[in-house]
């Protein structure tokens, strides 16, 4: 059978991957891919705002499935539109997305099924937020209604910082912006909690721990997330059956009541509290770089899976994975998440020879000429799957030493919480 892949992240790398693996695959084409992608699919540059040209193509080269990696096609409604001419793709519908495209949606959802999540409030303008602030205590979270790429969450320590970041969300950084949400700010750690759903029942899809502070020791500023590994420490049985039956369960129930259901990868973004869980987020896709770190632990045919997903079949089927605990390490252009420099030399990189266990997923890179380029923030990611986190990270860094890229920067501390402790 014949796939396309929309995304060229490592995320989308790492799904390639995982699928080509599958001997039910004769070919894969990458939307627009990566250097990654490009030695194992044809990457196909095509503008994925036009999702009429997309399902030309998809008819032209008789595409049997679509996965859609990143969040922004699904909530302009890339499902629903493919749909209506019959393809098959894994990805939630338009509605469904909101829970990533529209903070305000969830919350109000939270509200409605008294999900547990940070207290809020939503604001229609600047005069009515400000005045909040004043019987608001600090830290608090302001943060604008719609994607931002991560960029729209102002962690506020005092109350200036907070009037900035009314002012920028209401000036239109991030859009033309209606309203915006001001919350409590939640203690706790962080923890990236995995499902995957077919429309009637979903199944877990294994736990992460992001790293989303750009400098050593969680400090800095956010990122898209600059390595992980999995599964999260946070993780045991009572706290998954919490999860579900808090969080998940009536979200679904949730969508039920809007005549609708979610068929997809669900990412739900939680802080920990003394092992009870509070609702930060909702993405409507795998996490990156937690896909990464995850699918390399797969057992299961991944397009059996998705193709399972698609027919509404999921409940046949049961998910394995290796025993192993996995860590992925992201290297970023030097800069970011701030300016970079695009088109540096990735020179070494094919001295890198990777081990049973070792994966590398491009994300922001080009190949020109046999030579591969940096044009993105995060640009490769390592991962090694193993007995355990410590040995994961120590080949993990002779592999990054051997990388020596002038160019770029990574963590060398990820997962210190466990390995370091
Ligand atoms: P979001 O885009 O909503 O996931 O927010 C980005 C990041 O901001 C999260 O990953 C958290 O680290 C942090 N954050 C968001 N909301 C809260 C909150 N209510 N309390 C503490 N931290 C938060
Ligand atoms: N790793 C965070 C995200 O994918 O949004």
């Amino acid at each position: 059978m014949k796939v396309g892949i929309i995304g060229s992240g490592g995320r989308e790398h790492a799904i390639c991957q995982t699928l080509k693996n599958s001997n039910k695959i004769d070919k894969i084409f990458c939307f627009p891919g990566n250097a990654g992608t490009k030695e194992i699919a044809e990457n196909i540059n095509i503008n994925l705002e036009n999702f009429e040209n997309i399902k030309n193509f998809v008819f032209e080269k008789k595409i049997d499935l679509i996965v859609v990696g990143p969040e922004k096609p699904l909530v302009e409604g890339l499902v629903d539109y493919l749909e209506s001419f019959n393809i098959k793709v894994f990805g939630p519908n338009k509605v469904a997305s909101q829970l990533e495209g529209s903070k305000i949606f969830t919350k109000k959802l939270c509200e409605k099924f008294k999900i547990p999540t940070a207290k809020f409030g939503i604001f229609e303008n600047k005069d009515s937020a400000k005045e909040f602030l004043k019987k608001t205590k600090f830290p608090t979270v302001v943060k604008a209604d719609n994607l931002a790429s991560g960029k729209g969450v102002y962690i506020c320590n005092e109350k200036s910082e907070a009037v900035i970041a009314i002012n920028e969300i209401f000036d239109g950084k991030f859009g033309k912006a209606k309203n915006l949400l001001i919350e409590e700010f939640l203690q706790g750690e962080e923890m990236s909690f995995f499902t995957i759903h077919d429309g009637n029942t979903f199944k877990t899809f294994d736990t992460a721990q992001d790293h989303k502070r750009v400098l050593e020791g969680d400090m800095g500023k956010n990122t898209g997330g600059m390595g992980a590994y999995s599964p999260s420490r946070l993780i045991n049985k009572d706290l998954e059956n919490k999860i579900i039956n808090k969080i998940i369960k009536p979200t679904l129930m949730g969508l039920a009541n809007l005549g609708t259901n979610y068929k997809g990868f669900l990412y739900t973004g939680l802080m920990i509290v003394n092992n009870e869980p509070f609702l930060i987020e909702y993405n409507v896709r795998m996490g990156d770089p937690e896909c990464q770190t995850i699918l390399p632990k797969l057992k299961t045919n991944l397009v059996e899976i998705l193709l399972a997903c698609c027919e509404g079949k999921l409940n046949q089927f049961k998910i394995e994975w290796l025993n192993k605990k996995s860590l992925c390490v992201v290297v970023c252009s030097k800069g970011y998440p701030e300016e970079f420099n695009k088109n540096v030399e990735i020179e070494n990189i094919n001295k890198i020879i990777l081990k049973e266990g070792d994966f590398l997923f491009h994300a922001g890179t080009i190949k020109k000429k046999d030579k591969i380029y940096a044009i993105g923030g995060r640009v490769l990611n390592f991962i090694t799957i193993s007995e355990n986190l410590k040995s994961a990270r120590e080949n993990i860094l002779k592999n990054l030493e051997k990388l020596n890229w002038s160019g770029g920067f990574y963590r060398k501390d990820i997962g210190y919480k466990v390995i370091d402790k």
